[in-house]
């Protein structure tokens, strides 16, 4: 049964809409669409409709025969508006030229790419970036990615991801920032900044893309694609605000999700492309589907064909049918036999020929491909500072009894473990379009810049076979080559330092797992180690939180490394060796054990929080509720204290908050105050806490600040499930203090 939507409403109320609004925001640019769109033919239109993955090598021969032919001829057609995954300066030109001087209207192609965290020079995977709390080291990420990306005619970065997740079994919760829509939406305007700067017409910014919208971090069971069931207080409350952060940021790109948001797929959801993004929020930029989604509408039994996926998708608002190949042979029939308006067409065309001019590339089609400056910019030495820079601030020290760390420079009798210590591949991450593999600094290699007396021993093969993007790991479960010498190496050792954890290719798309633990023979190596050798700083490297329950248990110090990038290792020696004082806190919580998966601070109380003597309260049997690390854990070796919160409440628009913080240690370290509040009774109920507010803070030994907060109505307030944003008097507790459990509080009454 073919559905098919109320369409004359949607389009009756798009052609009212847009009638009263222009899509650019530059009149100037309005009346050059308005006039380029008065040439097109109907095919035209579509073309622009239409985004081809790379599929060229564009300095060979023209394509004679399969896919490529097909996309080269309608390149050559005007039936292309943009293609991904070709840059470098030769490829990006010609292919240009062809859209530019070859078609009817000579209308330029945009050129995308997944610039997730970094280009030629890669900075940490964005979970990692998150756990710095530091918005301008990540906005800095961002924009000597663009600089990178752009100098090889990159003009469109899918990114920043800002898909909220509390589930660490899935594996794209490496890509955003984490567990907390404020966090998330800090983050997300961070990204954007960092991308599209303040000209998106300069040839060294690229247009920003909010994905996945939406719900796409709430897959059932965690597993990735898979139906996301929500409630519209976490749609409203979690899911929307970081999308909304980043829009107001300027973002103007989105990309919807390949999953469904409670039965219905998100690329053909009236409701959030038509009622949220291009209504409620007035988007006015550009929403591409990802990959195939629109073709996977027959997947998922919501269209019967392509024919008719095109146009559930086009109808709802998906302006660009990225490798779908559903616009580009549909939609001009489609609007011929009346089933989607050609207004509606115009609508997405006029978007997309805006930000080709937002973009300047009518002015200057080739601005973007320059070699000089792909040949100067990309990977300069400078980029890698800043890389390291970043890691280092992203290093979370989740543990640190005794006196492990930081290690003396003059220690020796040092023992390095793990098949990641070697690793200059993995620590890279996923996502990572323009990187050579093997190019990180490993761990061994960072540390003989402070302290040169140490043996390595790999332990055990971390995996067999190949490491790419596409293909799965197949970790070593069975060969233990190695494994008694380096248990030998830690017998007649002082310290042993041990990199366990995940490949970079562990985590990222398509990568959900059953299993949050060490991956293969890791966890053996590391008790056997232990075993004999107790002194033992554990670097985790992952791109999710991983269950450390046993060596929590066992263990004196462990630092989550994540993947740091190219500059991993130099990053690393800093924290290790004391160069620099850690500063990271958790962006995610860590769970003592996968059975408490989903998980999140933001707990609601329920109507039976506990603990009683008897069995009747929300609780586990076999496990705490708490998580072995929380939300904003992170440690640093001084120390600092919290005093004198203080809340005047005398300005209902803007309650001010103030708290001292001290450095109660003996060297100099950078803090996150982190701000909650919890609104005891509303008429929806909220958690027990949410971050509303935090600042990094760098204080001397000794020395102490002031912090000085503000909460509006922005910061109190919360939809319900109809959308209205409400703020409803009542009692307030704000909670400040160095992790979501270390926390003072006060309350105040709204
Ligand atoms: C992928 C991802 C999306 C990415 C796109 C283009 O399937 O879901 O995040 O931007 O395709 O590579």
């Amino acid at each position: 049964m073919r559905y098919r939507p109320n369409f004359t409403v949607i389009t009756l109320f798009c052609l009212l809409f847009f009638s009263l609004t222009s899509t650019a925001k530059d009149p100037d640019i309005d009346r050059k669409v308005n006039e380029l769109l008065g040439k097109m033919t109907l095919q035209e239109k579509v073309g622009q409709m239409n985004q081809y993955n790379g599929f060229w090598d564009a300095t060979g021969p023209a394509p004679t025969d399969g896919d490529a032919k097909l996309k080269y001829d309608h390149l050559r057609a005007g039936l292309v508006g943009s293609v991904l995954n070709v840059r470098g300066y030769e490829h990006v030109r010609e292919l240009q030229q062809v859209a530019v001087e070859e078609t009817r209207l000579g209308i330029p192609l945009i050129f995308a790419l997944d610039v997730i965290h970094g280009h030629k020079t890669l900075f940490p995977v964005p979970l990692a970036e998150a756990a710095s709390w530091d918005l301008e080291a990540i906005e800095t990420s961002a924009r000597i990615a663009a600089i990178e990306s752009s100098a090889q005619g990159i003009n469109w970065t899918f990114a920043p991801m800002v898909d909220i997740s509390e589930d660490a079994r899935w594996g794209r919760v490496v890509e955003g920032a984490g567990e907390d829509p404020y966090l998330g939406s800090q983050v997300a305007i961070a990204r954007v900044n960092g991308f599209q700067g303040d000209d998106l017409a300069a040839n060294d910014t690229i247009a920003a893309c909010a994905k996945h919208f939406a719900a796409y971090g709430f897959p059932l069971a965690g597993r990735d694609y898979n139906r996301a069931d929500i409630s519209r207080d976490t749609l409203y409350n979690t899911v929307f605000p970081p999308f909304e952060a980043a829009l107001n940021a300027g973002a103007r790109t989105v990309m919807n999700s390949f999953n469904t948001v409670n039965g219905i797929p998100a690329t053909a959801s009236t409701f959030l492309m038509r009622d949220i993004l291009k209504g409620r929020w007035a988007f006015d930029g550009v929403v591409v589907s990802d990959w195939g989604s629109v073709s996977e509408l027959v997947a998922h039994g919501f269209a019967e064909d392509l024919e008719h996926a095109a146009e559930l998708a086009a109808n709802a608002g998906s302006d660009m049918d990225m490798e779908g190949y559903a616009y580009v042979k549909h939609l001009e029939n489609l609007v011929k036999e009346g089933k989607v308006s050609e207004a509606l067409v115009d609508d997405a065309v006029r978007r997309i020929l805006t930000l080709k001019f937002e973009l300047g590339l009518f002015d200057n089609p080739y601005g973007y491909s320059d070699k000089a400056r792909e040949e100067k910019l990309l990977g300069h030495k400078k980029h890698l500072a800043a890389a390291r820079d970043v890691a280092k601030r992203s290093i979370v020290l989740l543990k640190n009894e005794g006196e492990l760390l930081p290690i003396k420079k003059s220690q020796k009798n040092i023992a390095v473990i793990g098949p990641l210590a070697s690793d200059k591949n993995s620590v890279l991450g996923t996502w990572r379009a323009a990187v050579d593999d093997n190019t990180a600094v490993s761990l061994i290699e960072g540390m003989t810049q402070y302290n040169k007396h140490f043996i390595y021993q790999e332990g055990v093969k971390f995996n067999l076979g190949e490491e790419t993007f596409a293909s799965p790991i197949v970790v070593n479960e069975t060969d233990r080559t190695g494994m008694a010498e380096a248990v030998a190496l830690a017998a007649e050792s002082d310290i042993v330092v041990m990199m366990l954890g995940e490949h970079g290719f562990q985590s990222g798309e398509g990568r959900s797992r059953t299993h949050i633990d060490f991956p293969g023979l890791q966890q053996e190596l590391l008790e056997a180690v232990h075993a004999k050798n107790k002194n033992i700083i554990l670097v985790v490297a992952s791109g999710r939180p991983l269950d450390l329950s046993w060596a929590d248990q066992h263990v004196p110090a462990i630092l989550q490394a994540w993947q740091l990038g190219s500059e991993s290792g130099n990053a690393l020696a800093e924290v290790l060796f004391g160069h620099y004082n850690p500063s990271g806190k958790l962006p995610v919580s860590f769970p003592r054990s996968l059975g408490q998966v989903p998980f999140t601070y933001r707990q609601l109380n329920t109507g039976r929080p506990g603990p009683k003597d008897n069995v009747f309260w929300s609780h586990y049997n076999d496990e705490k509720n708490s998580p072995l690390y929380p939300f904003g854990h992170g440690l640093s070796y001084t120390g600092f204290e919290y005093s004198k919160l203080r809340i005047d409440s005398s300005d209902k628009s803007s309650i001010r908050v103030s708290v001292k913080l001290k450095n109660v240690g003996k060297r100099k370290g950078e803090e996150v105050a982190q701000l909650y509040i919890r609104d005891r009774v509303a008429s929806t109920v909220r958690p027990l806490k949410e971050l509303k507010g935090f600042q990094k803070v760098e204080l001397a030994a000794g020395k102490s600040k002031t912090l000085k907060f503000t909460l509006s109505e922005k910061e109190l307030g919360f939809y319900n499930a109809d959308g209205q944003f409400l703020l409803e008097n009542g009692e307030f507790e704000v909670m400040v203090g160095g992790s979501s459990d270390t926390l003072l509080s006060e309350v105040f009454t709204y």
